[in-house]
């Protein structure tokens, strides 16, 4: 067996492993540790890593002729980041809106007369595949720019069979063809469409009846448990008949109301409770029970200029695993950058930047079962790699609003360099 690598990044100033939680997620003090070598390097080789070290450490280890040295002067080099939870096939944008709420419509409100999510569906359905794929393709490559190397992906702004499967193909195509890896999650339980308003249970049960069709296209199954989407029974129906056709399960909950989807969220098991914006201390508690990944996307009570952000600093505190995303969609965080997520995870959730780095590889990693191969830079892991341009960690979230990626390593490959995407798919 030949052990040499094809590919060494060196002089890390600061590498940021986030190793030793592949089997389990991050908790309690777990968050503080970055796992950090100063002046660290990393051997690669196809696309897996296969040794960690100082720079001085594996310099002696490797002779470097033939192999593809990288210099990373001195900066911070951490795992890909993995944005856990997002929106991203979708028609249109809703600037219209944002503008409507700024001069104070409401969210709700806009979704009840017909707009939010509704228009967006709209907007949607009207696509062709093929646009669609291509709208959506610029937004993965942004998300690749900003260092996000793995992406979770929902449907949900079909509502029927053929747009909901034309959205989770659009996924499937992007995953075959784009650097970045896609997660895809089955989410027709998002809101009722139009043509259901006063049926609702007719559109529970269509949900429940496609599930087998759209199985071979989704990972996850999700639903929309809250204010505006679906009540704890209908979301019960969808999410057990999921589990027992071999789906993972995620729910957003209490991101308006609390509905009773917590206890439910306990009950089913899920892999992942996401939002939890509007939570009380005691259920805090009840999502320890079963080892649910706490999904806190912060974006969303901040472009829907509320104050209501999950209790963060608290469910670490209290030894729950979270992990952090953007929630990147039309109507409550049209934000794709996961930087940018981070600032305002410490600035609002009152999490550390090491807790919220943490947060975005790999407890974001668990929430889509994929710690074993991805969001830390550990032996045997897939090598997604990103360089940013800062000497010291802390520097991420405190110079905000920035893009810091200086380089993009998605299983060995260098594919974002300076700004650009350098290997075009
Ligand atoms: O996660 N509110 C439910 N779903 C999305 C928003 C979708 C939209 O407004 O288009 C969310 O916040
Ligand atoms: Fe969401």
């Amino acid at each position: 067996m030949n052990l040499l690598p094809d590919l060494l990044i060196q002089n890390c100033g600061q590498l940021l492993t986030v190793a030793g939680a592949s089997r389990r997620p991050k908790i309690l003090k777990g968050m503080d540790d970055l796992g950090i070598i100063l002046d660290g390097a990393v051997a690669i080789k196809d696309g897996n890593i296969i040794d960690v070290g100082t720079t001085k450490q594996l310099g002696k280890k490797y002779n470097k002729k033939g192999i593809q040295v990288i210099d990373a002067l001195g900066k911070v080099v951490l795992p890909g980041f993995v944005d856990c939870h997002t929106h991203a096939v979708f028609g249109g944008d809703r600037a219209g809106e944002f503008v409507q709420r700024l001069q104070g419509a409401n969210y709700l409100e806009i979704l009840k007369k017909g707009g939010g999510i509704l228009s967006t569906v709209e907007n949607t359905r009207k696509l062709t595949l093929e646009k669609l794929i291509n709208v959506s393709k610029k937004y993965l490559d942004t998300m690749l720019l900003d260092g996000t190397t793995t992406v979770e992906v929902k449907s949900g702004y079909g509502l029927d069979k053929n747009n909901e499967l034309k959205i989770l193909k659009a996924i499937q195509y992007l995953q075959k063809t784009h650097h970045i890896d896609i997660v895809p999650t089955f989410l027709g339980a998002h809101t009722i469409p139009s043509e259901y308003q006063s049926y609702p249970d007719a559109y529970v049960d269509l949900v429940c009846n496609i599930l087998q069709e759209v199985k071979p296209y989704a990972t996850f199954c999700d639903v929309f448990c809250d204010e505006g989407g679906f009540d704890v029974e209908q979301t019960e129906r969808i999410l057990s008949t999921a589990k027992k056709l071999g789906f993972g399960l995620k729910i957003h909950i209490n991101e308006f109301k609390e509905v009773g989807g917590v206890p439910l969220a306990v009950r089913l098991c899920v892999t992942s409770a996401d939002h939890l914006d509007n939570i009380k201390y005691r259920d805090i508690l009840k999502l320890k029970k079963c080892g649910i990944i706490c999904v806190l996307l912060p974006g969303v009570p901040f472009f829907l200029m509320k104050n209501n952000y999950a209790p963060g600093r608290k469910m670490i505190e209290e030894g729950l695993p979270i992990a952090l995303a953007t929630d990147f969609n039309p109507g409550t965080c049209p934000c794709a950058n996961i930087q940018m997520i981070i600032t305002l995870a410490c600035l609002k959730l009152c999490i550390t930047p090491a807790q919220a780095i943490n947060a975005v590889t790999i407890n974001a990693a668990h929430a889509l079962e994929m710690a074993d191969r991805i969001g830390s830079i550990e032996v045997g892991k897939q090598a997604d790699i990103i360089i940013l341009d800062i000497q010291d960690y802390n520097q991420l979230p405190y110079y905000f609003g920035t893009n810091h990626v200086k380089k993009v390593f998605k299983k060995g490959r260098l594919i974002v360099e300076d700004k650009q995407l350098v290997d075009l798919r």
